[in-house]
């Protein structure tokens, strides 16, 4: 199997003066793999998900993500990458409040021109598979803190990106909530999904990730394959 993302002598340094936040730094992460990254507050695990993602550019190095160099792409290449190939997930849902859930769903796909109809079926499919089908025509105001996140993630999943990351998906929730949002992250991950979680939460890190990177100070203090446990 191939690599989704290959990282390469990456350095991101925000400040010209003092140590960069980020590397330099070099990653590897195969397909159909769950990773999670750790470390403490300011050790550059956004940093790392934004330039894998597209929404930043590092100042050295290569980034590689399924087989396409993105570190030099102009803007509107770079979105395109992100609407064709990236699902991402963030911790506070980001979700529009004035579209249903359903248009909420759909949006990627509107922006990525694929047909109504197609489009329709792909998020009825991924609403019924994260128990959210019945909220279609509500707001997502209405929602409960899980649903939101599992409305976020049907949004990530519905032009069947290459790659999901995920920024912190369950630091907004309540333990409940935090353990749905779980369980479909292994659950994708089961069905083959190559997923990149950023996370606090060492139950996430360890139940929905075969490999955990911690990083220190903007570099990998320890890459390991994490325990073996019933998924
Ligand atoms: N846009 C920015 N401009 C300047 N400095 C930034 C910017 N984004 C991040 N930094 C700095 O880069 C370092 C790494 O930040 P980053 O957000 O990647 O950390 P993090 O590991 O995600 O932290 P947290 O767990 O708090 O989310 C920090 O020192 C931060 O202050
Ligand atoms: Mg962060």
């Amino acid at each position: 199997m191939g690599n989704v993302i290959e990282l390469e002598g990456v350095v991101k340094q925000y400040d010209s003066a003092g140590a960069p936040a980020l590397g330099p730094l070099s990653l590897t992460v195969a397909e159909g793999e769950a990773v999670a990254i750790t470390g403490p507050s300011g050790s550059g695990k956004s940093t790392l998900l934004n330039l894998v993602a597209g929404l930043d550019k590092p100042g050295e190095g290569r980034v590689s993500v399924g087989g396409l160099r993105i570190d030099g792409l102009g803007e509107k290449a770079l979105a395109r990458f992100r609407r064709e190939r990236i699902g991402m997930v963030f911790q506070f849902f980001n979700l529009l409040d004035d579209l249903t859930v359903v248009d909420n769903i759909l949006l990627p796909a509107q922006l990525a021109g694929s047909a109504r109809g197609r489009a329709m079926e792909r998020a009825a499919e991924l609403m019924e598979v994260l128990g959210i089908a019945k909220h279609g025509r509500a707001y997502p105001g209405r929602l409960s803190g899980g649903e939101r996140q599992r409305v976020a993630v049907a949004r990530a999943l519905i032009n069947r990106p290459a790659l999901l990351l995920a920024d912190e998906p369950t630091g907004a929730l309540d333990t409940a909530s935090g353990n749905e949002v779980r369980q479909l992250l292994v659950d994708l991950h089961r069905s083959g999904q190559t997923v990149v979680l950023v996370t606090h939460d060492l139950a996430l890190a360890e139940s929905c990730a075969e490999r955990t990177v911690q990083l220190v100070d903007g570099n990998i203090a320890v890459d390991r394959r994490n325990a073996e446990v019933v998924r």
